[in-house]
């Protein structure tokens, strides 16, 4: 007993040790005195039972007094050790300083439609927007779909409701333009859009495009093709050439697809224009004379142009990067490289 006795007293010498511990230290204090298997206070309890009953009492009432008081101990030296963490005694003043506060940025998306925004708008052409969540009359009819064309199927739109879908393309904006402004009407119209894909490295079923159109008396295809060449010019660069080709779409008659030099080789074949030059841009074509009587504007006094593009292709083109899905991602490793941001 008296053995027992004699431990216990070196064991509260040990109070004195834990008060000046730092984090390693005191981890280890923890393990020496209260470990479940080698802690020296738990071998004295262990002991007890070997004990006759009244020395049993009057050890047991000691050790788990001191028990009791290295517990409290440990905890008060590691509540102190954690407030003055950080502070003044453990910064470290060799450290470097951090380079600039990270501020984020505008998404590389957003960037390219203020870009096409901005050169259309310096051609003027004021920005517009419209409603995600359309009727069929705006998104196909007045656009002059026939009543049976695929997209007006939940197959491949996104339906809300009997006559309510999220719109399949901004071009429903070119019909809410003409019906509350009379031409001439200038219009660049930047939004989402929503279609039945699979979320592959070209296809998002949300995506971007930047529409635009153009009413008014005397406008000819002259004016189109200038007015869309000046734009991937400005675009992607001065010696840019572009070429028209063919194309269908029920709202514009003649419709055409618009194709730019590769900006990445200049036309000399590369794995982004895949080997032939050029760079489908948008599609386009002169405004369908049944579009514009749809929406009260005569068609035998006006005419117009009108397209549409999808920012996700340009910033692809632009910058060389090979699968949509990263734009969705929100990795700030990936969007940082065109913010300037630093991290
Ligand atoms: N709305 C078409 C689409 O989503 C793109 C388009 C083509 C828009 C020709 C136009 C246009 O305004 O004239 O595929």
């Amino acid at each position: 007993m008296s053995d027992l006795l004699a431990s216990l007293d070196g064991l509260r010498g040990r109070l004195r040790d834990i008060a000046q511990a730092d984090a390693p230290r005191l981890q280890e204090l923890r393990t020496e005195l209260l470990g479940r298997k080698a802690g020296a206070l738990t071998q004295v309890l262990k002991g007890l039972p070997a004990l006759d009953p009244e020395a049993r009492r009057s050890v047991g009432a000691a050790a788990n007094a001191l028990k009791r008081e290295l517990e409290d101990a440990l905890a008060a030296r590691a509540a102190a050790l954690a407030a003055s963490a950080g502070g003044p005694a453990t910064a470290d003043l060799t450290m470097p300083g951090r380079a600039a506060a990270w501020t984020g940025g505008l998404h590389i998306v957003t960037q390219i439609v203020d870009e096409v925004c901005g050169i259309f708008g310096d051609m003027g052409f004021t920005r517009a927007v419209g409603p995600e969540a359309e009727d069929e009359r705006h998104n196909f009819y007045a656009l002059n779909f026939p009543r049976d064309h695929p997209a007006i199927d939940a197959q491949d739109s996104f339906y809300l409701g009997p006559d309510a879908l999220l719109r399949t393309h901004t071009s429903p904006v070119q019909i809410r333009t003409l019906e509350h402004y009379p031409p001439p009407v200038r219009v660049v119209i930047p939004g989402q859009c929503y279609r039945r894909d699979t979320f592959d490295p070209s296809h998002s079923p949300v995506f971007e495009q930047v529409e635009g159109l153009a009413v008014d008396e005397g406008i000819t295809f002259v004016d189109f093709k200038a007015t869309l060449a000046t734009f991937a010019r400005r675009f992607f660069g001065p010696k840019t050439r572009v070429r028209f080709s063919p194309s269908y779409f029920p709202f514009t008659e003649p419709s055409a697809d618009m194709a730019a030099t590769c900006s990445v080789c200049e036309g000399r074949g590369c794995p982004t224009c895949k080997q032939t030059g050029w760079i489908e841009i948008l599609g386009s074509g002169m405004v369908h004379p049944a579009v514009l009587e749809n929406c009260g504007v005569d068609a035998e006094r006006y005419s117009g142009f009108a397209w549409g593009m999808g920012p996700h292709r340009l910033a692809m083109v632009r910058h060389g990067i090979p699968d949509i899905r990263q734009f969705f991602e929100s990795d700030v490793r990936f969007l940082a490289q065109f913010t300037g941001g630093s991290r």
